[in-house]
């Protein structure tokens, strides 16, 4: 498959966009401050904090996993059988996640939850953090994927 080039410039913060990469969805959120500071409430409990499976790109190998701290790139895919988790954006009570929820995905079919680093919560059916694609920015807000 060919790579995908995204304009991220209209993609305001909070907000996410899928684009489709050799078939796949490909997420790009553009995380608020907020966002960003949740994964400090959630890095105790996900199971790999840093992406150190090897099967991650080198530059997704940190906290946010991500090139730009703003910007998740991630494919939607649930990485225990495939399925496609939904964004659970709000926080606390109003997300029907629980009152201490920071935000992320769940999976609908066996109920992984991902925070918005698309890191998996420790005990979940997924075995593994959300894919992070292959990409590098060719300007500000311009990525390819692929
Ligand atoms: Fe997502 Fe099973 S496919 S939890």
């Amino acid at each position: 498959g060919a790579p995908v080039e995204v304009d991220v410039s209209k993609l305001a913060p909070g907000e996410m966009m899928t684009v489709e990469w050799r078939g796949k969805p490909v997420w790009i959120l553009r995380r608020t401050p907020e966002m960003l500071a949740s994964l400090e409430q959630t890095d105790g409990k996900v199971s790999d904090p840093d992406s150190a499976k090897p099967m991650q790109p080198a530059y997704a190998q940190n906290k946010h996993r991500s090139i730009k701290p703003e910007y998740l790139i991630a494919v939607g895919i649930c990485t225990h059988l495939g399925c496609s988790p939904s964004e659970k954006f709000k926080v606390g009570a109003e997300s029907g996640m629980g009152a201490d929820w920071p935000g992320g995905f769940l999976c609908p079919c066996h109920g992984s939850i991902f925070d918005l680093a698309g890191r998996v919560y420790s005990s979940m059916p997924a075995p593994d953090n959300l894919e992070i694609p292959p990409h590098h920015y060719l300007a500000d807000t311009t990525i390819l994927v692929g």
